[in-house]
């Protein structure tokens, strides 16, 4: 099986690329190769299967085609996206990376010939879903998106269903919920601080918190992430009928959730570390978000995330920092 990333420089891709690499197998079957194309350079992950790297944009005029023709993929992830916060503000790059690169990709599938037809995994987002919310949003909400971001989900999803109704690709849309614990440096996301306030006061620094304690959202993180893309990438879409994309399941936590868990791994020093600032733009922005799913298609299907908070910091603690956080390692 070959396999190809587009937006594997990003932390999702990376993780996705790592465990591909260092696993060799998909779905049972044995990978072949991995070839990872982001606009900026993957990094190589360890293990024995090769791996090609190739920088470009996706949302360039045949940038796509060129990346099938090299490697000609079993399997398509396609996780290449600007953010929300940045689709919001610049909507012409967001619509060419987050619509047309999608399209692109979908549109050199279709013109590779030879009844080509991978599979196509596509990055989705709980952003395709907008308020009014009922409490709990089921399987059957429509897609009514209220920002730009999920606007090019949105339509992506329906071209993906497009597709794979026509049979020029076999497609799997995501939903994915918030990925949190996001590694790494904090970025201006607006959902930024829900990663902020477990990350960085368990490396010893203080964090933000923009909103007020019972705010509530959906998680999963990045582990179970590359757990659903992978298990996507192999599923009988036959199970899908036409309703390719499908919401993820997460777990449904408020801030104060979050701070509990956090002090029960980092203790009432990693608690302290939290600096509440309320910021008026940030509420109201997250006001605007789901706050819990009945995931049940997906969990029929297998996709399966955390049981609660608490697990969600544990896997961070695992995967990110060795099994301990700076805060315990800390003398009394
Ligand atoms: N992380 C989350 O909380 C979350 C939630 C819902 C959906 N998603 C979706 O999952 C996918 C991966 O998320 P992530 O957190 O890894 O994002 P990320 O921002 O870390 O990675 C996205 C990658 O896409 C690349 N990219 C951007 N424009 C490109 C272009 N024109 N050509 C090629 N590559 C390009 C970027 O360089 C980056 O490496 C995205 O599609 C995102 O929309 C993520």
């Amino acid at each position: 099986m070959r396999v190809l990333i587009v937006g594997a420089a990003g932390m999702l891709g990376t993780k996705l690329a790592l465990r591909l690499a260092s696993e060799g197998v998909l779905g049972g079957r044995e990978i072949e190769s991995i070839a990872l194309a982001d606009v900026v350079a993957p990094a190589v992950p360890a293990g024995d299967v090769p791996v090609d790297t190739v920088v470009c944009d996706v949302a360039s005029p045949g940038a796509a085609r060129g990346l099938l023709a090299a490697a000609r993929p079993h399997v398509i992830f396609d996780l290449a996206a600007v953010v929300s916060g940045e689709a919001e503000t610049d909507f012409e790059k967001g619509y060419r990376v987050n619509l047309d690169g999608t399209r692109g990709l979908l549109e050199a599938v279709r013109g590779a010939g030879d009844d080509y037809r991978p599979r196509v995994v596509f990055s989705s987002s709980i952003a395709v879903f907008g308020p009014p919310f009922p409490e709990v949003i089921g399987d059957a909400q429509a897609t009514t998106p209220a920002t730009s971001y999920g606007t090019q989900k949105a339509i992506a999803e329906l071209l993906l269903a497009d597709y794979s109704r026509r049979e020029l690709l076999d497609g799997v849309g995501i939903r994915l919920p918030t990925i949190c614990v996001r590694p790494g440096a904090p970025n201006r996301a607006a959902s930024g601080f829900f990663s902020g306030i477990i990350r960085e006061p368990l490396n010893g620094r203080e964090a933000v918190l923009p909103v007020a304690r019972d705010v509530r959202h959906w998680f999963a993180s990045p582990r179970a992430a590359v757990r659903f893309l992978m298990h996507a990438a192999t599923i009988d879409t036959a199970e899908l009928g036409t309703h390719r994309s499908l919401t993820m399941p997460g777990v449904s936590a408020t801030v104060a959730d979050e701070i509990a868990a956090l002090r029960r791994v980092g203790g009432d020093a990693a608690a302290a570390l939290i600096r509440e600032e309320p910021d008026e733009m940030v509420a109201r922005i997250v006001d605007g978000w789901p706050q819990a799913f009945d995931a049940r298609r997906a969990a029929a299907l297998g996709f399966v995330a955390e049981a609660d908070f608490d697990e969600i910091v544990r896997v961070h603690v695992e995967d990110e920092l060795g099994n301990a956080p700076s805060t315990m390692k800390r003398p009394a």
